[in-house]
């Protein structure tokens, strides 16, 4: 078993590149299986949910070539299999969209239920929902899910919630249906846009991703034979942003959508700190003094990312005064508030919400990523800490964040990763 093991206290200083997004990344590569062609998809973040993707999708009859380090080539006209291996598909969440895929180009998918972070129940009912209302039936039993169409049929089809994933999903499984399909209450994250932007680069018909209605025009064929690059990680950026303000540090931002960031610098100008747009692709992030508290409510895009709300969480044990968090998407995304109690914090979490009281200084502890996010939150409070501080579960970390440990490095962290022979 490996460990991170941190040693504060730094002030982050440097410029940092932001990778391919994860969440456009598991959604793009599963949406590959649409396209009878040829395609190339550049920028891919190097993690490990990419990595297994591209074994299943090599496991359903996909050919992929690795063009460089975050580039394939992948032709997918010789499909020979429905169902995805189970094992590698219970390990991810973002397995699910070879369901819509798999529906949309095949007709019929087995797929095992999907794992992923543990942030509380995460029903599928609106994936299903989405697929039933289109003409499929969906069967769930033994851990597999079923999905079969002899046709599917454009719809107009409500999300009784904000879903990502069910969004994403039914846009898969509408492209290549009969007809038009309405989607309702869509969610609007800038990894939906980017998804559809990559089907319609391959030959597909959507219109309005990125508002709360998107309608997508079935069409015969994605003859693909074309690039597409995958968007900036809005998440990866963040974490960045916040780890310069937690830090007291001085970074430069590059290679990122300032747009989509837009939720997090305002946080990050209320608590006192400072973000400047250069214009481009890049932002400077810096904060010289204590963070002011700041009060926080997640939301779908564009509201405050749930997937920075750890990394907050971490400014805000330390910012002055006593800062409250209610998570509005997840039901348990507090567990690594009792890791940074660990570490000198005195936060309360109770239910969706929980009570930053702001301390002058963290401190060292063995900590336990208990979800990616939350890795990424125990990495910036590790470096914000006073001595040596291991973090184990790295698994959670390396299944989002590509080379976090380099990037961190050069911005001036003491990080090591080694082999923990204590286990
Ligand atoms: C995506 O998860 C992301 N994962 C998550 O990123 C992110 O936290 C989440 O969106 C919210 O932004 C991927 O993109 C792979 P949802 P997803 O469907 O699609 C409920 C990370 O750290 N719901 O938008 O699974 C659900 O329980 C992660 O990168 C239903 O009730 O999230 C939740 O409360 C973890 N029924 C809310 O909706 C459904 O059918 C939002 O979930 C689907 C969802």
């Amino acid at each position: 078993m490996e460990k991170l093991v941190v040693t504060g206290k730094t002030h982050l200083k440097g410029e940092v590149i932001i990778s391919g997004a994860k969440n456009a990344a598991v959604a793009i590569l599963p949406a590959t299986l649409l396209v009878d062609g040829i395609c190339v998809v550049e920028n891919l973040p190097n993690i490990s949910d990419v990595k297994i993707y591209c074994k299943i999708l090599e496991e359903l009859g996909a050919k992929i070539e690795w063009i460089g380090p975050n580039a394939i080539k992948i032709d997918t006209r010789f499909i020979s299999c429905t169902s995805a291996p189970l094992d590698m598909t219970s390990k991810f969440r973002a397995s699910y969209y070879l369901i819509g895929s798999l529906l949309s180009r095949c007709h019929h998918a087995q797929v095992g239920m999907p794992g992923g972070c543990k942030l509380g129940a995460r029903p599928i009912d609106q994936h299903i929902k989405g697929f039933e209302r289109l003409g499929a039936t969906v069967e769930i039993s033994s851990g597999k899910i079923t999905a079969h169409a002899d046709t599917l049929v454009g719809t107009s089809i409500y999300m009784d919630i904000v879903s990502v994933g069910a969004t994403i999903n039914i846009m898969l499984a509408s492209v290549l249906a009969k007809g038009t399909t309405i989607i309702e209450n869509a969610a609007k994250e800038p990894h939906i846009v980017d998804v559809a932007n990559f089907l319609n680069t391959m030959g597909a018909d959507i219109r309005g991703a990125g508002t709360d209605v998107i309608k997508i025009n079935g069409v015969d064929r994605l003859p693909g034979n074309a690039n597409y690059s995958v968007v900036p990680d809005q998440i990866e950026a963040g974490t960045f942003m916040l780890a310069a303000v937690a830090s007291r540090g001085d970074l430069i931002i590059k290679n990122c959508i300032t747009k989509h960031l837009e939720p997090v610098t305002a946080k990050i100008v209320e608590m006192g700190a400072f973000v400047e747009d250069l214009g481009g692709d890049s932002l400077h992030v810096w904060c010289n003094k204590r963070p002011t508290k700041v009060n926080i409510k997640t939301l779908p895009y564009p509201g405050f990312p749930t997937d920075l709300q750890p990394q907050m969480g971490v400014i805000l044990s330390t910012a002055e005064g006593t800062s409250i968090i209610n998570e509005s998407i997840w039901e348990s995304r507090f567990q690594y508030t009792e890791e940074l109690n660990k570490m000198g914090a005195h936060i309360t979490a109770q239910g969706k919400s929980a009570f930053f009281e702001g301390v002058e200084s963290l401190s060292s502890s063995p900590v336990y990523a208990t979800d990616l996010r939350a890795g990424a939150a125990l990495i910036i409070a590790g470096i914000i800490a006073e001595g040596s501080t291991e973090i184990y579960n790295l698994e959670h970390i390396d299944r989002g964040y590509e080379n976090i440990e380099e990037k961190f490095r050069k911005l001036g962290a003491k990080i090591e990763r080694v082999e923990d022979t204590s286990c």
